[in-house]
């Protein structure tokens, strides 16, 4: 049987033999993740018996993984006879078998199961941490390929160290691919660059060439703080909130309302450990919210209610009476109340437990004079009112000479 795959010219280098590590890194729309699903499956049928994993850095779901683009890609070749597509994975000729797993779920003993596997896939890789890549290195074994695909973030991520570092590990090749490299670049795509393009000047070079996310000058947070603090797993908490900032307005495409978890242990290190960030009605953050206080056992909901206190309070009222509820009124500007949480982060004590892209973007967007991103920083508001509840002593010490704060707890709020 002869299969005819079209390859962009970007990709060739990546189909020679004998290599270890091969990557390709650039925005969206390059054809990244076709060219690698591509040449799994041509691999698969080349080499019965093959054994692939297709990893990320979380996988919370199978949705979340390649499986998807694995099975359009068989359809694509018209070789649906000799895959069979199971729930969990897919099932390669030969008795060979693709499987789809999140690292962070991985322990120095579960990796072992990965060592008869011959190549792993690792899809946006630009999250993946020092520590799986670590984990994973030694296990894929002799003739084993690691191929790595991502959207650059930062020149200090763990992926850009190892695969566009100085130092290249031996055998590795690389390419840089754009949407100019894309022959198949799709329509509905070039019209997201082209309003990008319009509207999005300053993350333009990001999204669509391949550049690191632009920095804000003056930043009070920064990515390399936040990665080296990171954490797979909090310690047990003292206190755990929930921090809300509801928008405005509810109507669709407005702004999210910002819902974030977040705890303090015994040593006073702070852990964010839950982004439940929407868009929706009142209703919906507040039931979110009641569902994330139960699932961590918070101790309380920390709120912003500058827009509608009373609002707010009967919202999450008719959700759960009873519920204790810290009120809070902002007094100053968002970067001001964000600078001593920042001032924590920059002493190593805060924590992420495990990765929050869009709220890593909105933090590292803050600057001593203001925020710098578009829209309203929702994500990183809730973060800071929950840990300013967590670490009064620190917040008012440094900027807070009149906190306006109002709680209302288990007993008298309901009447
Ligand atoms: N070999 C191909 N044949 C047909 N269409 C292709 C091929 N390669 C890429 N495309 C088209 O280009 C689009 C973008 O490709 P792909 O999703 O692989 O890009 P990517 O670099 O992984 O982007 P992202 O950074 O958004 O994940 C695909 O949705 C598909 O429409
Ligand atoms: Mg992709």
């Amino acid at each position: 049987m002869t299969l005819r795959i079209q390859t962009p010219r970007v990709f060739v280098p990546l189909l020679q033999d004998g290599m270890r590590y091969k990557g390709a890194w650039g925005g969206r729309g390059s054809g990244k993740s076709w060219f690698f699903a591509s040449y799994i499956i041509e691999r698969c049928i080349a080499e019965p018996g093959l054994r692939v994993v297709c990893v990320r850095e979380v996988q919370k779901t199978l949705r979340e993984s390649a499986k998807r683009l694995l099975e359009d890609t068989i359809k694509a070749m018209d070789v649906g006879s000799l895959f069979e597509v199971m729930a969990d994975c897919i099932k390669t000729p030969g008795g060979g078998i693709i499987i789809f797993q999140g690292m962070q779920d991985h322990t120095a003993e579960s990796i072992k199961s990965l060592e008869g596997f011959r190549v792993c896939y690792w899809e946006e890789a630009q999250t993946a941490s020092d520590r799986s890549i670590e984990l994973l290195r030694p296990t894929m074994r002799s003739g084993s390929e690691l191929l790595f695909a991502w959207n650059p973030r930062n020149a200090n991520d763990p992926v850009d160290k190892l695969l566009r570092g100085p130092d290249l590990p031996s055998r590795s090749v690389v390419v840089k691919a754009n949407w100019s490299d894309n022959p198949f670049f799709p329509k509905e795509l070039e019209e997201e660059r082209q309003f990008d393009m319009k509207t999005n000047r300053d993350r333009y070079s990001h999204i669509w060439e391949g550049a690191y996310e632009p920095a804000a000058i003056g930043a009070i947070f920064d990515r390399v703080t936040i990665g080296q603090n990171r954490r797979e797993a909090a310690p047990e908490l003292d206190r755990v909130v929930v921090g809300i900032d509801p928008a405005v307005s509810s109507e669709s495409g407005s702004d999210m309302h910002g819902v974030v978890v977040a705890g303090r242990c015994t040593a006073g290190h702070g852990y964010v450990i839950h982004d439940g960030s929407l868009r929706g009605s009142p209703r919906q953050w507040a039931e979110r919210a009641v569902a994330l206080y139960d699932a961590y056992e918070a101790d309380a909901i920390v709120i912003e209610v500058n827009q509608g206190g009373d609002m707010c309070r009967h919202t999450l009222q008719s959700v759960r009476p009873g519920l204790r509820v810290v009120e809070v009124r902002a007094t100053r500007g968002k970067h001001v109340r964000a600078e001593p949480i920042a001032a924590l982060y920059s002493l190593g004590r805060v924590h992420h437990v495990g990765t929050f892209p869009e709220l890593e973007d909105q933090l590292c967007l803050f600057t001593a004079s203001g925020y710098e991103g578009s829209g309203s920083p929702d994500r990183a508001d809730a973060l800071v009112w929950a840990m300013t509840e967590l670490f009064p002593g620190m917040v008012r010490k440094a900027a807070d000479p009149t906190p306006q704060r109002v709680d209302y707890g288990s007993g008298g709020w309901m009447g």
